[in-house]
C-alpha cells in the first residue's frame, strides 16, 4: 500500500495545491471535513491506512476539496486550465492528468471519480520518476 500512500499524500498536498500552499487550503480543509463528517483523527488515519477500499467520507472530501479549490466543472469533472491557473504544472503531468480523465470519465460518481483520477495520476508520475532513476 506504499504507493497509494504516496498517492494520497500528494493528492493533498500537491495535485490539490502543488507548490505554494493556497491561502484558503486550511478553511476548505475544514469544511470538506465537516461536510462529510469526518474528524481530524479519523482523517489522519485514514490518510495514513490509505487502502482500495478507503471509506467514502474521504473520497468525498477529496472531491469537496477540489471543488473547493474550484478545479471541477458543473458535470464534476476535472477542469485541468483551472489547475494551471492557480499552479505551475509540468508539460508531462498535464497529460498525464489529461490520460486518466479520459480513463476514468465514465465514472459516475463524483467522489470516486475524483478518487480514481488522483490515484491513477499519482501512480503514473510515481512510475515514470522511478523509471528515471533506474
Ligand atoms: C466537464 O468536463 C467534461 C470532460 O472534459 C466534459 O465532457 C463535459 O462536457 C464538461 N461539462 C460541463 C458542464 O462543462
Amino acid at each position: 500500500m506504499q504507493l497509494l500512500k504516496g498517492a494520497l499524500f500528494i493528492a493533498i498536498c500537491a495535485v490539490l495545491a502543488t507548490g505554494e500552499p493556497l491561502p484558503d487550503r486550511s478553511m476548505i480543509h475544514a469544511e470538506c471535513l465537516e461536510k462529510h463528517e469526518l474528524t481530524e483523527n479519523e482523517f489522519q488515519e485514514m490518510a495514513e491506512k490509505m487502502s482500495l477500499d478507503i471509506d467514502n467520507r474521504f473520497k468525498c472530501y477529496m472531491h469537496c476539496m477540489m471543488s473547493g479549490y474550484g478545479h471541477l466543472n458543473e458535470s464534476g469533472k476535472i477542469v485541468i486550465e483551472k489547475i494551471q491557473e492557480q499552479q505551475y504544472l509540468p508539460e508531462r503531468h498535464v497529460e498525464i492528468f489529461t490520460e486518466c480523465g479520459e480513463q476514468h470519465e465514465a465514472v459516475e460518481d463524483q467522489c470516486e471519480y475524483v478518487f480514481t483520477l488522483s490515484t491513477c495520476v499519482m501512480a503514473q508520475i510515481r512510475k515514470e520518476a522511478e523509471e528515471r532513476m533506474g
